[in-house]
């Protein structure tokens, strides 16, 4: 394939942008080469700025459920615009797609609108804060909840006592607010409440992460957390911005019938527009300003462009709830596929999925949490791998440690191209 004009497009950008690009994966900095530049996009393909077509497993990192461009999205933010992009006061879609959030969501009675995920994560801790009177937090390594300083702590063994920063600029007052957990591992968790008695807020945890590759909560993982919540008093926080309204209309608390206190959204709630969420029953909600104490705003929140996005995609999924089984279905199959043919190819693997989230591990031992994830991270490998992809027309993420995100949109086709393509990259591994 030719990228040209993509890499005429990365010059420039470097020259004003930090990088060249605006969020850092984006740069293709862990697999190398240089970003593809898109034009545009519609249902399970990106069309790049060379005019190659490409199948789309990242879909704006998790957003598309339904392809891109998807009509009823598009219509509703078109005729939105025409009656003005922002006004700064309360408008009558921000009560619709809230009511419907909290009809599809168990366990929540009232939402906040914010602008991103990581607001979302962000504001959930200073509520769980607040409401507790407590400061620090449970986070686990390599969940990832945003950009905020409290969550940008690194993993690492020091777990048990205090967190160490791993951006410059985040100080190490923050840190050792932030404590951190292995996945799936109780037992650690339950060191860390017993060492930090009745000083822990939340703890927050992504219930199926996504960010070191899709990791499956281990049976019996969520439901205790939730014990250990209940018997301390500390607020489980689950961060759904990957998958709200992807995993099931109400996410992992439906899927897996565990129940947390707050739950962030973010993502497939915007519909593709800059939204995110966060959400619990009415005595954690009332302590938001203005009913409560704790601070939390936005000129842009419920923004009515974002409104629009974020109502037509819900009501689409609310209306049409078959489409979790079809994408899971599709997810389903290109696992069989991909198993095969790696089997065949002699290839080292695993693949972990839950639903609609998948990822290929170029390992042969379990991937359950950080350590195992960065074990399994051959590197070298999945670089081939990406860029063998790519050249045959297949967009997957740029990183080791991304899940790829499937739409309803691909076609059991598309499957088969992708199933082909990992066969031919995959032949002289
Ligand atoms: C689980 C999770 N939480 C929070 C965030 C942050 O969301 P945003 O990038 O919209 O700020 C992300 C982003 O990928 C995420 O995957």
């Amino acid at each position: 394939m030719i990228y040209k004009r993509s890499s005429e497009l990365f010059a420039e950008a470097q020259k004003v942008i930090p990088g060249g690009v605006n969020s850092p994966v984006r740069a293709f900095k862990a697999v190398g080469g240089e970003p593809v530049f898109i034009e545009r996009a519609e249902g399970a393909y990106l069309y790049d700025e060379d005019g190659n077509k490409l199948i789309d497993y990242i879909n704006s990192w998790g957003p598309l459920i339904l392809g891109h461009a998807h009509k009823p999205v598009l219509d509703a933010v078109i005729e939105k615009a025409k009656k003005g992009t922002s006004f700064g006061t309360p408008t009558e879609i921000e009560t619709r797609i809230a009511e419907l959030a909290v009809k599809m969501v168990p366990n929540i009675d009232k939402i906040r609108m914010v602008n991103s995920g990581t607001e979302a994560c962000m504001s959930a801790v200073r509520l769980a804060r607040g409401f507790t009177g407590k400061e620090k937090i449970i986070k686990f390594a390599g969940c990832y909840h945003g950009h905020s300083d409290s969550f940008l702590i690194q993993a690492g063994s020091g777990a048990v006592t205090f967190g160490t920063p791993n951006s410059p600029g985040v100080t190490q007052g923050t840190a050792k607010d932030t404590l951190l957990a292995k996945y799936n591992d109780l037992e650690n968790v339950k060191e860390l409440v017993e060492a930090n008695n009745d000083e822990i807020a939340c703890i927050i945890i992504e219930p199926v992460a996504g960010n070191m590759g899709c990791i499956p909560p281990a049976e019996g993982f969520l439901e205790g957390l939730r014990e250990i919540c209940d018997e301390t008093g500390i607020l489980l926080v689950f961060d759904e911005v990957m998958t709200g309204f992807r995993l099931a209309p109400g996410g992992v608390q439906e899927r897996a019938g565990v129940k947390a206190d707050i739950i962030c959204f973010g993502k497939v709630i915007g519909g593709g527009l800059p939204v995110g969420a966060f959400a619990a029953r009415n005595e954690i909600m009332d302590y938001l300003a203005p009913v409560g104490p704790v601070y939390q705003a936005g000129t842009l929140s419920g923004n009515p462009l974002a409104m629009a996005a974020g109502l037509a995609m819900l009501t689409e999924l609310d209306n049409k709830r078959e489409i979790f089984e079809s994408i899971e279905k599709k997810t389903e199959y290109l696992h069989k596929g991909m198993d095969k043919v790696l089997t065949q190819n002699n290839v080292d693997f695993t693949i972990n999925r839950e639903g609609s989230m998948i990822s290929v591990h170029f390992g042969k031992e379990p991937v359950t949490d950080f350590d195992s994830a960065a074990k399994s991270a051959n590197l070298g490998l999945f670089n081939k791998f990406f860029h063998g992809m790519l050249e045959n027309g297949i967009y997957i993420a740029p990183s080791a440690f991304e899940t790829w995100f499937l739409s309803d949109a691909l076609s059991y086709e598309d499957l088969d191209k992708t199933i082909a393509a990992v066969d031919k990259v995959t032949k002289d591994f």
